[in-house]
C-alpha cells in the first residue's frame, strides 16, 4: 500500500517535472537546465516503476525473476544505444533522431496495445466497447507512427529516394487504406465476437502498412513537417497508453507530446503558408537538383574576400542570414568571431532567423546560443523584414529557399506564399555558398542572379574564417 503512494508521488513527480522542463526549454538560457530536469523526472518514473509497480506482486518468484531479466537488459541495450547516439548525433540530423526515437516510441505503445487486446479478449469474450475502442485507436496511432517514422528516417538519411515508392494514385490508394481500418476497427468492437484478437492483429498489420504507405508520397521540405505530426501521433497514442492503464506519468508525458508535436505542425505549416492536408497529400519539394540555372542570360555576379571584408567593416548596419549551410559547416563560432569584430568596429549586426531556417524548428537559434550569440541579437521574420530595408549589407550565410523572392513573386513556384527574409531590399547583397546549387526545397533562386547581389563561393566556415583574417589585416 506505501509502495503504491510513493509510486503515485514519483509518477507525479516525474508528471510536474515534465511540464517545467518543457516550459523550460522555451528559451535558449533554461533549455538546458529544462532538458535535465524532465529527463530527471523521466528517470523518477521509470525506477518507481521498476522497484514499486504493484503488478510484480501477482508473478511467482520465477517470472518475477526472468521478467526481471529481460526488463533489465533492454534498459540496459536500448539506454546504451540512445546514450551512443545522443552522443555521435551531429545537429544536422536531429530529424533523423527525433523520427527513429519517435517511431519506436509508437511502436511500443503498439506492442503494450496488443497485450492489452490479448488481455481483454481472454478475460472476458467480449470486452466492453468503450475500452476497446480506446486500445484500437492505441494500436492504429502506435502502429502507423512506426512504419511513418521509419520510413521518414529512411528518407532524411538518403536511403530511400523522395519519390522511390509512390503510387500513381496514391492519396486515393491511401482513403482506400484508412476505410479499411475503420471498418476493421468497427468490426473488432461490435461484430468479431470471440475472434476479436484476430482482427486486431490484422487491424496492426493494416496499420503498419498504412503508416509507411502515409509517408511514401511525401519529400523534400515537407519531411520535417511529417516527422512533427507522427511525434504527436505518438503522444496521443502514449496517452491513450496512459488511461488504459491509468498511469499518470505516461498520460502526462503523451499529452506534452501530443499536443507540442501538434502546435508545432500548426506553426511549421504557418511559417510555409500551406494548409496540413496541402502538406500530407501535396508534392513541395522534392529531391535536390543539380546545379541552378539562370533565368534567361540573367549573370551572377562574385565578390572577392577583401572587397567583402571592405564592405562589411565600413557599413553602419549589416544584417546576417544564417541557413542550412552554416549548421552543416559548423560555422557559427566563426560567425559570431565576425560579428565581434565588425561591431568592434562601430558596425551594427543583428541576425535575421527564419522560422523555417535549417532542418528543424529553433536550430539556427541552438545554433547561434552555442556560439554566445546574444538572443537580443536574433530577430524573427517580421521584425527582420523592417530593419533589412535599411540595412547596408545582407549577409546569407548558406541560407536559400527562406531567401527566396520567388516565394513572393512567382504563383508558378512550389514555395509560392511562404514568407521569406526580404534580403534584396538591403543595400548590398553577400550571398555565401559553395555552388549554384538549390537548396533543400530543390529550386531555383532568383535572388542569386539579383542586381544588388554579389556570391561569395565557398564552404561557410572556411570562407568566415579568411573573411575574419581580412577584416583583421584592414
Ligand atoms: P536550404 O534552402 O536547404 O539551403 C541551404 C544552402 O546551404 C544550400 O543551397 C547549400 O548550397 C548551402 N550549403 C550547404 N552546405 C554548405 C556549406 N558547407 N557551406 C556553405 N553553404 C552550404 O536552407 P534554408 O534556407 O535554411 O531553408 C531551410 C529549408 O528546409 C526550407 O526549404 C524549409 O522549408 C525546409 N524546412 C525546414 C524546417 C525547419 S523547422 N527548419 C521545417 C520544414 C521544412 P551549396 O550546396 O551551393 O553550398
Amino acid at each position: 500500500m506505501i509502495a503504491t503512494h510513493f509510486l503515485d508521488l514519483l509518477y507525479l513527480l516525474g508528471g510536474l517535472s515534465f511540464v517545467l522542463g518543457l516550459k523550460m526549454l522555451s528559451h535558449p538560457d533554461t533549455a538546458r537546465r529544462g532538458n535535465i530536469l524532465a529527463a530527471i523526472g523521466m528517470a523518477l518514473a521509470v525506477a518507481g516503476t521498476l522497484f514499486f509497480h504493484p503488478s510484480a506482486d501477482t508473478f511467482s518468484e520465477e517470472e518475477r525473476q526472468m521478467k526481471l531479466i529481460l526488463l533489465y537488459s533492454a534498459l540496459a541495450v536500448g539506454g546504451f544505444i540512445g546514450w551512443r547516439a545522443a552522443y555521435k548525433v551531429k545537429m544536422t540530423s536531429m530529424p533523423q533522431m527525433v523520427s527513429l526515437f519517435n517511431g519506436l516510441g509508437g511502436g511500443c505503445a503498439a506492442l503494450l496495445a496488443v497485450a492489452e487486446l490479448k488481455l481483454q479478449f481472454d478475460h472476458s469474450g467480449h470486452p466492453e466497447a468503450a475500452g476497446l475502442i480506446l486500445v484500437l485507436f492505441t494500436l492504429f496511432f502506435g502502429s502507423v507512427s512506426l512504419t511513418g517514422s521509419l520510413l521518414a528516417f529512411a528518407k532524411l538519411e538518403d536511403l530511400v529516394k523522395d519519390s522511390a515508392i509512390t503510387l500513381p494514385r496514391h492519396t486515393i490508394f491511401n482513403l482506400g487504406l484508412l476505410a479499411i481500418i475503420l471498418g476493421l476497427i468497427g468490426y473488432t468492437v461490435w461484430g468479431a465476437g470471440h475472434a476479436g484478437m484476430t482482427w486486431g492483429l490484422i487491424l496492426f498489420a493494416v496499420a503498419l502498412v498504412y503508416g509507411f504507405s502515409f509517408v511514401a508520397p511525401i519529400g523534400g521540405a515537407d519531411m520535417p513537417v511529417v516527422i512533427s505530426v507522427l511525434n504527436s501521433c505518438t503522444g496521443l497514442t502514449a496517452a491513450a497508453a496512459g488511461i488504459i492503464y491509468d498511469n499518470l506519468v505516461m498520460l502526462v508525458g503523451g499529452i506534452l507530446v501530443g499536443a507540442s508535436g501538434s502546435i508545432l505542425t500548426v506553426l511549421m505549416c504557418k511559417a510555409m503558408n500551406r494548409s496540413l492536408a496541402n502538406v500530407l497529400v501535396g508534392s513541395f519539394g522534392g529531391t535536390v537538383s543539380g546545379a541552378a540555372k539562370g533565368p534567361g542570360d540573367q549573370t551572377v555576379k562574385e565578390i572577392s574576400l577583401t572587397d567583402s571584408a571592405v564592405l562589411l567593416n565600413y557599413s553602419a548596419s549589416v544584417v546576417i542570414v544564417p541557413g542550412y549551410g552554416l549548421a552543416v559547416a559548423q560555422a557559427q563560432k566563426i560567425c559570431k568571431e565576425l560579428d565581434t569584430l565588425l561591431e568592434a568596429n562601430g558596425v551594427d549586426v543583428k541576425y535575421a532567423v527564419h522560422p523555417v531556417a535549417g532542418r528543424m524548428p529553433g536550430h539556427m537559434n541552438v545554433l547561434l546560443a552555442e556560439a554566445d550569440v546574444p538572443y537580443t541579437k536574433l530577430y524573427d521574420l517580421e521584425e527582420a523584414n523592417d530593419f533589412i530595408k535599411k540595412a547596408d549589407v545582407a549577409i546569407i550565410i548558406g541560407a536559400n529557399d527562406v531567401v527566396n523572392p520567388a516565394a513572393l513573386d512567382d504563383a508558378s513556384s512550389p514555395i509560392y506564399g511562404m514568407p521569406v527574409l526580404e534580403v534584396w531590399e538591403a543595400k548590398n547583397v553577400i550571398v555565401m555558398k559553395r555552388s549554384m546549387k538549390s537548396g533543400y526545397a530543390g529550386i531555383d533562386n532568383p535572388l542569386f542572379y539579383h542586381a544588388r547581389t554579389k556570391m561569395l563561393f565557398g564552404d561557410a566556415k572556411d570562407t568566415l574564417q579568411k573573411l575574419v583574417a581580412e577584416v583583421k589585416a584592414l
